[in-house]
């Protein structure tokens, strides 16, 4: 038997599992690292977190495994998108990396639709500017640390600075490389138009490689360290949502998934590259050699759940530790507790910004209805609400493009919960599918690894060996209609509250 790994570097953490040619995890390692917000709004990590929680997950798992080295024959590669890692040219790391949920880059976004002109933008690179995307954060260190650009030599995205400890090469894949805003997503390469007219020289990204392609091979120096061999190949891998896709099989045109994990994502494949006009969902290259995908943004899904525990959770974190499992099912069981509607409490998940569909770095959060009748119960569940809700309206763009949804899976954290399931599969008055194995992104990376390393001839036959449905979570209409009234109430409040936003966002 052969054997593949799957390296996710998230933004709570790292994971790497190894896993056998049939898609069984056979070890699991992960490590976590903080999120710095130096400012409101703004978010960054240190790379050299992520090095250390690779370098640390990696090793353990090849020695936690038993699996002989040799039987080891591909690495693939995961990785939160967007955020900008800059190397000086002997490859150190210049500035903590600006990551995906940052949104300080509002200005610079308005100076990048000048220079290419919205239309020609949104043409080449599948996408209006975008706070999120890398293109707006490199403008930004440009203009406002000016010293650190002018020391940059590289520019990578999180898991190609991975590649680039593992490997020592300068490399991306198409996934990735379309949320950096620098490519032209239609004919998958750098576009010199947009490069040139922003002022960034092609020679500070790296090579454009498809996701199961062979980007470079272990170093010694990293072999040695983790005990595997140098003969090791990386491949491409794939942004951590195009991952996520293979993990789930979502590998055909009308397949989707929905994940919740820091962020949330309703994912579309399909084989030709739509836009949305309005820019609401983005189009990338997806992880398929030759197809694309759409996919809608919820900037805090379980991030918003995150908060609620860590901010007004001590109780349960303790009962929970006292019970032996995890704070968000003693959490869960209390929302539980509460109604369909949460008793009239809504909640708005804009903790860092929205994208899909406002495309607002500016909008925040809000709790709307609440009284003194209000339980933590009501709150935890207003919040997992206000979450599927915003997961609905990604789902609904896709509705308005007349693209055809025929399956939906769920993975990430928040699937793991039968609970929030239940609440997406009503909401979407659609079932909602798992897979056996719920590695999700990691699996993908490995799956792809196991495309280039010769074990299978395709992703898709990849999927259709490896990936299986293990349950369906049926929708109940009368739930879909007790949550119609709220959905609708929640899809009114964001457009009255445009304008407070934006005069908060400049109170100094
Ligand atoms: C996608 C996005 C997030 C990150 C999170 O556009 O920004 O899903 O990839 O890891």
């Amino acid at each position: 038997m052969k054997y593949c790994i799957g390296i996710d570097i998230g933004t709570s953490g790292t994971k790497t599992v190894l896993f056998d040619s049939l898609g069984n995890a056979v070890c699991s390692q992960s490590a976590e690292y903080p999120l710095s917000q130096p400012k409101n709004g703004w978010a960054e990590q240190d790379p050299v977190d992520w090095k250390n929680a690779v370098l640390e997950t990696l090793t353990a798992v090849v020695k936690n495994s038993g699996i002989a080295a040799e039987d080891i024959v591909g690495i693939g590669l995961s990785g939160q998108m967007h955020g900008l890692v800059m190397l000086d040219e002997d490859g150190n790391v210049l500035r903590p990396s600006i990551i995906w949920c940052d949104q300080r880059t509002g200005a610079e976004c308005e100076d990048i639709e000048r220079l290419v002109g919205r239309e020609r933008l949104i043409e080449i690179t599948a996408n209006p500017a975008l706070t999120g995307f890398t293109a707006s954060k490199i403008m930004w260190v440009k203009k406002h640390e000016p010293e650190i650009f002018a020391k940059c030599a590289h520019i990578l995205l999180p898991k190609d600075y991975i590649r680039y400890i593992l490997c020592g090469v300068f490399a991306t894949e198409v996934s990735d490389a379309a949320g950096m805003q620098l490519l032209d997503v239609p004919n998958r390469d750098w576009s010199d138009e947009v490069l040139e007219k922003l002022g960034i020289d092609r020679k500070l990204l790296g090579k454009v490689y498809e996701s199961p392609d062979i980007t470079g091979y272990l170093t010694e120096e990293i072999a040695g360290l983790t005990g595997l061999t140098a003969a090791v190949p990386v491949v491409g891998g794939a942004g951590d949502n195009a991952a996520a896709a293979v993990g789930t099989g979502v590998v055909k045109d009308g397949a989707a998934f929905t994940t919740i994990g820091t962020s949330g994502v309703v994912f579309l494949h399909t084989d030709k590259p739509v836009i949305d006009p309005k820019g609401r969902i983005h189009t990338f290259c997806c992880a398929v050699p030759g197809c694309w995908h759409v996919m809608g943004v919820t900037q805090a899904a379980g991030l918003s759940l995150r908060w609620t525990r860590d901010t007004f959770c001590e109780t349960e974190i303790a009962l929970a530790k006292e019970q032996n499992c995890d704070p968000y099912e003693v959490m869960t069981a209390l929302a539980d507790k509460s109604p369909i509607g949460a008793n009239r409490l809504l909640f708005l998940p804009y903790l860092m910004g929205e994208r899909t569909p406002h495309l607002d770095p500016d909008c925040r959060g809000v709790f709307f209805g609440l009284s003194a009748m209000h339980t933590k119960g009501d709150i935890i569940r207003a919040v997992m609400e206000g979450v599927s809700y915003s997961l609905c309206d990604c789902l609904s763009v896709f509705r308005e493009l007349n693209m055809e949804v025929n399956t939906m899976a769920v993975c990430g954290g928040g699937a793991r919960s039968a609970f929030w399931r239940k609440m997406l599969a009503d909401l979407y008055a659609r079932p909602v599918c798992r897979t056996q194995n719920t590695e999700g992104a990691a699996l993908g990376a490995a799956i792809l690894a196991m495309v280039g390393a010769g074990l299978y001839s395709s992703v898709p036959e990849a999927c259709e060996k490896i990936i299986h449905i293990a349950d369906e979570t049926a929708p109940e209409i009368e739930n879909t209609d007790t949550y119609a009234p709220y959905y609708s109430l929640y899809k009114q409040m964001y457009a009255p509250l445009k304008t407070a936003y934006k005069e908060l966002s400049k109170i100094q």
